[in-house]
Formats: structure tokens, C-alpha cells, sequence
């Protein structure tokens, strides 16, 4: 997924309205505080085929910013209060007020027609915690280091996509991994990226529910899932994680574990381009 200031699964370019604030510096500070405030609003696109929008700040005269959002795709606002966006039927255009802090997705309702709903980013299972979309590389790898693994590390990805991030606990940091997925296609791909790096020996794949899944052993756990699943996981890292365990997710915080965080670190991949690590102590 593209992206978009530390606003996660996400991609676009931050649209909404300038604040009065000119300093780069001070401008991308207060970008990344509304983003950790939870102020910033996604829009993904959970159609089967793309989907063109404008958008502008609610209110505002200037004239919209045309998008098109591929499907799956997110793009993330993170400045300004509401957002105003604008989509075509096949009779009909709708302008829709979207409000700062919440998800919504373009989703067909009963009728068939498109609508935007909030919610959930369109996933269609309860059971589905976030779309694939990949950590960045360099992202994954301040995770780790943040987390300091080494090779007496156990390192746990909860929804582990490509692998990505066991592979590299693995290659770069010495650690055993293991990473749980429940897309056959994902475990399928970190299975052969294990093998292209040379770790399968000290990584391991398993298909299925990170809901239901034992994962007690890990030192340290990796996450990239949405607020809502993180807060839904809580209670497993209570239960099954061993005081001490670390946890690093990337970009959406643990709700209800704010004692617990004990670092942070926001990566600057390009200036549109900001992620943010939170690193809790269990
Ligand atoms: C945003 S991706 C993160 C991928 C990888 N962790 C990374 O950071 O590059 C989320 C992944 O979680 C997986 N996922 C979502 N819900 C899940 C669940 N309940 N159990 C296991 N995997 C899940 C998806 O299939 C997807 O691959």
C-alpha cells in the first residue's frame, strides 16, 4: 500500500488542509501527533476493480485533488478535520463528509451500489485483522532494532504477510522466527523467501488464526494489524506472553497498553512517507 504519514496500511498523499504552520520541521511533528492522536481518516478501497474519487478538505473552495484507489489500496488524511469526497455512480455522483479518526471503505451495499462505510477498512471476516500490505524493509528493520533482538531471540510476526520480518530477525539478527498467517498464498511466499535467504533452518511458517494461535515462546512478538485487531490481541499477549516479552508494532498502537509502551521512533522513508514504531514491555 502506498502511503501516508504514519497512517499505517496506508497509502495516498496526505490531501487534507494545510495548517498555518510553516516550519517543515514543526509542519511533519504535528502531522505525526494527529496521526498517533488518532486523528487521521482512511479510506480503502474493498471494491473488485479500482475506484476514482476527488477529495478537499470539508468546506474549503479550493478545488479537489483527483485519486484513484486500486483494490485493497488505502489512503490515509492525516491533516485537517473533515474531508469531503466526491465518487461517481452510473446516475448519480455522491459527496460524502468524512470525519478525522475513523476508517472508512468503499464497500457495495445490498443494492449493489457503491457507498462508503465506516469501518473496518471492508474486511469482510471478523476473523480478518488487516489487509496484506507490506512493512517496509528499512521499517521492519528499526522494529527489530528498537526491540535490540539478537540471536537468544524467539521473534513472533502475528499476521506475517511475505515473511518478511521473520526472514529478516532471522538473516540479519541471528534470532529463530516464526510467523503466523492464515492466507495460504503469504505462508506460501515466506516459505520461499526463507529458503532465498538462507534461514529456513531457523524459520518457521505456520497456516492459520493468529486469534487462536500459541505463541508464548516468543521474546519478542511483531505486529502490522489495525488499532481494532491490536486491542482484540491484548488480551492473548496478557495471557500468553511471559513478563519482560517485548512487543513492536508498526504504525497503530496497542489500546489499553499506554503504561506498557517504553520507546517509539518515527522513520522517515521520504517526507509523505512516515512510519511509526511503538515498542511496548509486556
Ligand atoms: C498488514 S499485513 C502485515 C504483513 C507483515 N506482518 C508485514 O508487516 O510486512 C497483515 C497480515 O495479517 C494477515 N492476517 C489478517 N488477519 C489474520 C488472522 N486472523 N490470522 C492470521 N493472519 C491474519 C493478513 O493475511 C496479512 O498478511
Amino acid at each position: 500500500m502506498g502511503v501516508v504519514v504514519a497512517a499505517g496500511l496506508a497509502l495516498g498523499a496526505c490531501k487534507a488542509k494545510e495548517p498555518e504552520v510553516r516550519d517543515p520541521h514543526l509542519k511533519r511533528q504535528l502531522r505525526v501527533a494527529r496521526s498517533i492522536a488518532g486523528q487521521s481518516i482512511s479510506l480503502r478501497n474493498g471494491l473488485e476493480g479500482f475506484v476514482e474519487y476527488t477529495v478537499k478538505p470539508a468546506g474549503s473552495l479550493e478545488p479537489p485533488e483527483q485519486r484513484i484507489l486500486d483494490t485493497g489500496e488505502i489512503d490515509t488524511y492525516t491533516e485537517g478535520e473533515r474531508i469531503t469526497v466526491t465518487f461517481a455512480r452510473l446516475y448519480s455522483v455522491v459527496r460524502q463528509d468524512l470525519d478525522s479518526g475513523k476508517t472508512y471503505s468503499f464497500v457495495r451495499d445490498d443494492t449493489g451500489e457503491v457507498v462508503i462505510k465506516e469501518g473496518w477498512h471492508g474486511l469482510k471476516h471478523p476473523q480478518d485483522l488487516a489487509p496484506f500490505v507490506s512493512t517496509p524493509l528499512a521499517v521492519a528493520e528499526k522494529m527489530l532494532e528498537l526491540a535490540q533482538v539478537d540471536e537468544d531471540d524467539v521473534v513472533y510476526d502475528l499476521g506475517c504477510g511475505d515473511g518478511r520480518i521473520v526472514i529478516l530477525a532471522a538473516q540479519k539478527f541471528g534470532a529463530r522466527g516464526v510467523g503466523i498467517d492464515f492466507n495460504p498464498k503469504r505462508i506460501e511466499e515466506s516459505l520461499q523467501g526463507a529458503l532465498e535467504a538462507g534461514v529456513e533452518d531457523r524459520t518457521e511458517f505456520r497456516l492459520g488464526d493468529v486469534l487462536k494461535a500459541d505463541f508464548s515462546d516468543a521474546t519478542v512478538v511483531t505486529v502490522y494489524l489495525l488499532t481494532r485487531s491490536n486491542e482484540r490481541l491484548r488480551p492473548l499477549f496478557e495471557e500468553q506472553l511471559r513478563p519482560g516479552t517485548l512487543v513492536a508494532t508498526h504504525n497503530y498502537r496497542v489500546p489499553g497498553w499506554e503504561n506498557k509502551e517504553i520507546d517509539r521512533k518515527t522513520v522517515e522513508l521520504e517526507p509523505t512517507n512516515v512510519h511509526l514504531i511503538f515498542l511496548y514491555r509486556r
